[in-house]
């Protein structure tokens, strides 16, 4: 009952026009089914070139990386959701690894984040993970349910819906050792636990959560197959068209 949801994260990779070459290659691959939904997360430099070049009527979705929690005013450098809105963002990536661990963003600035998406619109893929330490210290699940409590604080039901977390222990991104399928289906099902004790059965049945960190075409399926995991937030693996779309057709 839940639609897989593959979102690609480009990092800070690929100039515009790379951008637009990419989309050139990649549409000759995928165009998603009404069974999986697709997310294409490029650099704010190159949303209007992606966007543009994937056409008023395709069916991949356009997100942004990170967004800053004001609409407007004296925040130099930084990105408002109004304006990832009218560049045609559907979703936004909120409180990625590298954002909290490289930029300092603590979890009250995650929470504002996830609220700004949510006020103008935009549906927030709220990333949570720990790292390796972390799980060698047997503190997952409470590092988890620290970003969760912050993060999707006084949420309504209706708010909720619209929100996808993103499973990404840190020690699995970038570093080609991904997570067993017990491993995140283990830390997948904590999260739909809190989320049910914390709203309701309902909410926590209907909220996807991906799972991110060294995916590739071919550990995907593995991970897709789990009933507990419903899509992945890919990083390395989605910049190559065709590793991209292979990692699509095995959510398919
Ligand atoms: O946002 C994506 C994740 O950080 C995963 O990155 O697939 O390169 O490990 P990765």
């Amino acid at each position: 009952m839940r639609t897989p949801l593959i979102v690609g994260n480009w990092k800070m990779n690929k100039t515009a026009s790379e951008g637009r070459a990419f989309v050139r290659d990649f549409q000759q691959l995928v165009e998603p089914s009404t069974d999986v939904e697709v997310v294409l997360a490029p650099p704010f430099t190159a949303l209007e070139s992606v966007r543009s070049s994937l056409g008023a009527t395709s069916r991949i979705m356009l997100g942004a990386q990170n967004l800053h929690w004001e609409q407007q005013g004296a925040f130099t450098g930084e990105i408002s959701g109004s304006m990832l809105l009218d560049l045609g963002c559907r979703y936004v990536i909120v409180g990625h690894s590298e954002r909290r661990t490289l930029f300092w963003e603590r979890n009250e600035d995650v929470q504002k984040k996830v609220r700004a998406a949510l006020a103008c619109g935009l549906r927030p893929i709220l990333c949570v993970g720990e790292s390796l330490t972390e799980r060698e210290t047997g503190q997952t699940e409470r590092i988890i349910d620290e970003q969760l409590s912050a993060g999707l604080d006084q949420l309504t039901d209706a708010n909720l819906k619209t929100v996808t977390i993103a499973y990404e222990p840190v020690w699995a991104i970038g570093t080609g050792r991904a997570a067993t399928t017990v491993q995140a289906g283990d830390v997948h099902r904590s999260i739909r636990a809190f989320v049910a004790n914390r709203w309701k059965d309902a909410a926590a049945a209907t909220m996807r959560i991906l799972y991110g960190g060294s995916v590739t075409a071919q550990n995907a399926a593995s991970f897709l197959e789990s009933p507990d995991i419903d899509g992945a937030l890919v990083g390395g693996a989605c910049l190559n068209p065709d590793s991209f779309a292979k990692i699509i057709a095995a959510a398919n």
